[in-house]
C-alpha cells in the first residue's frame, strides 16, 4: 500500500478536503486497494475537531463526505508515509523543521501545487480567515492537483485499477 500523507496548518481546512477528494478519486478509479491516504496539521490548534463547517459544506456540495478528526504531525508520520505533501511554503518549512527535530529523513516531500501541470502560485492558499467562496477555489486547485499526484504514482509505482 502506497501511502499519502497531506499537510496544512490547522488540519481543518485544505488537508482533510484533500484527503477526503483524493479518497473518493482512488475510490472512484479503482486504485484504494494500492493507495491510502491521511491528513494532519503542522500545529495542535484542531486536535480532536471535525473539519471546520465551511470545509464540510464544500466537501457535500462537490459529494465528498469526511469524518476526519484533527491531528498534530508526529515522528511516527516521517516512517509511515510514502509522500509527504504540504499545502503551503510555511507548512513545507514546518515540515523539514520537525523531520530534523526527530531526525528522520523525510521522503518524497512536495509542495501540492507541484502536480498541477500549470500552476498559477505555487501555494493552496489558506481560506480559513478568508470568504466561503474560498474553499471552492481550494477545491478546484486540489482537484487538479490531486490529478496530477495520482498519474505520478499509477507510473511510479506501476499501479493498475482493479
Ligand atoms: P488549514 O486552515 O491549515 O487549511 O486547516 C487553518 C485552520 C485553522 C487556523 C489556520 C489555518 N487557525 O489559525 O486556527
Amino acid at each position: 500500500m502506497v501511502k499519502v500523507l497531506f499537510v496544512c496548518l490547522g488540519n481543518i481546512c485544505r488537508s482533510p478536503l484533500a484527503e477526503g477528494l483524493f479518497n473518493h478519486k482512488i475510490m472512484l478509479k479503482g486504485y484504494d486497494d494500492q493507495l491510502s491516504c491521511d491528513s494532519c496539521g503542522t500545529s495542535d490548534y484542531h486536535i480532536g475537531e471535525l473539519p471546520d463547517e465551511r470545509a464540510m459544506a464544500c466537501a457535500a456540495k462537490n459529494g465528498i463526505s469526511m469524518d476526519h478528526r484533527g491531528r498534530q504531525l508526529n515522528r511516527m508520520d516521517f516512517r509511515d508515509f510514502d509522500y509527504i505533501i504540504a499545502m503551503d511554503e510555511s507548512n513545507l518549512a514546518n515540515i523539514k523543521k520537525a523531520s530534523a527535530q526527530h531526525k528522520i529523513p523525510v521522503k518524497n516531500l512536495f509542495l501540492m501545487r507541484s502536480f498541477q501541470e500549470e500552476p498559477e502560485f505555487m501555494e493552496v492558499p489558506d481560506p480559513y480567515y478568508g470568504l466561503e467562496d474560498g474553499f471552492q477555489q481550494v477545491f478546484l486547485i486540489l482537484d487538479d492537483a490531486l490529478e496530477g499526484l495520482l498519474g505520478e504514482l499509477k507510473q511510479k509505482y506501476n499501479l493498475f485499477a482493479k
